[in-house]
């Protein structure tokens, strides 16, 4: 009998050892995992925020483009927007004076409840990230355009629009 007892005894020792030990080792597991895993979330941050907003050269950037070539590009705009001065607004609004005016800024425009929430001005980086992928750069607005892909298209039309406005910006 006493061995029985004994032998119940280094069951419960073992079961004991055992589920402690492992209630131990997935704690430090546990642990260490969250501690990588929020580390990674940060990182991450950091670096898609730095890489939308402030990376532009934009002297380098504008160098590769030119006014007429921007006049050209702007014949994919015109279905939608007029550029001249006292243009009416077209499905799009008008855009004479665009550069540096609030996004969403014409009070005769009936702009998405998203371009109106932006917030920003249309300085030459908010133009670039907007026309290269306008359904990106700011989800839910109505500008049905899939975006000018090519750099050198996108710096034209922006010295372009900048063209057409009472106070033309001296760009570098
Ligand atoms: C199919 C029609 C269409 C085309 C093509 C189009 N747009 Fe637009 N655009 C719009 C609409 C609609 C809006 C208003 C978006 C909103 O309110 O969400 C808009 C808004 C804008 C704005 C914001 C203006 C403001 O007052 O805040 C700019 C800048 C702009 N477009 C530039 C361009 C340029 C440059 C091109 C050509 C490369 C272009 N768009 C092509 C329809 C178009």
């Amino acid at each position: 009998m006493g061995y029985e007892i004994q032998k119940i005894f280094t069951a419960i020792l073992v079961v004991f050892l055992f589920v402690f030990g492992i209630g131990k080792i997935s704690d430090f597991v546990f642990k260490t995992e969250k501690n990588v895993v929020s580390y990674k979330v940060e990182v991450e941050e950091k670096t898609s925020e730095s890489s939308q907003k402030s990376d532009l050269d934009i002297e380098a950037f504008l160098a590769m483009g030119t006014v007429d070539h921007g006049k050209s590009t702007f014949k994919k705009c015109k279905a939608c927007h007029s550029i001249n001065k006292g243009g009416k607004n077209n499905i799009g609004p008008a855009l004479y004076n665009v550069m540096v005016r609030n996004a969403g800024g014409l009070t005769d425009y009936k702009y998405s409840k998203s371009l109106l929430a932006y917030g920003k001005k249309w300085t030459v980086e908010e133009l670039n990230g907007f026309l290269k992928k306008p359904s990106t750069w700011i989800k839910g607005n109505k500008m049905g355009f899939a975006g000018l892909k090519n750099e050198k298209d996108r710096a034209s039309v922006i010295l372009y629009l900048n063209q057409n406005s009472d106070n033309p910006l001296q760009l570098p």
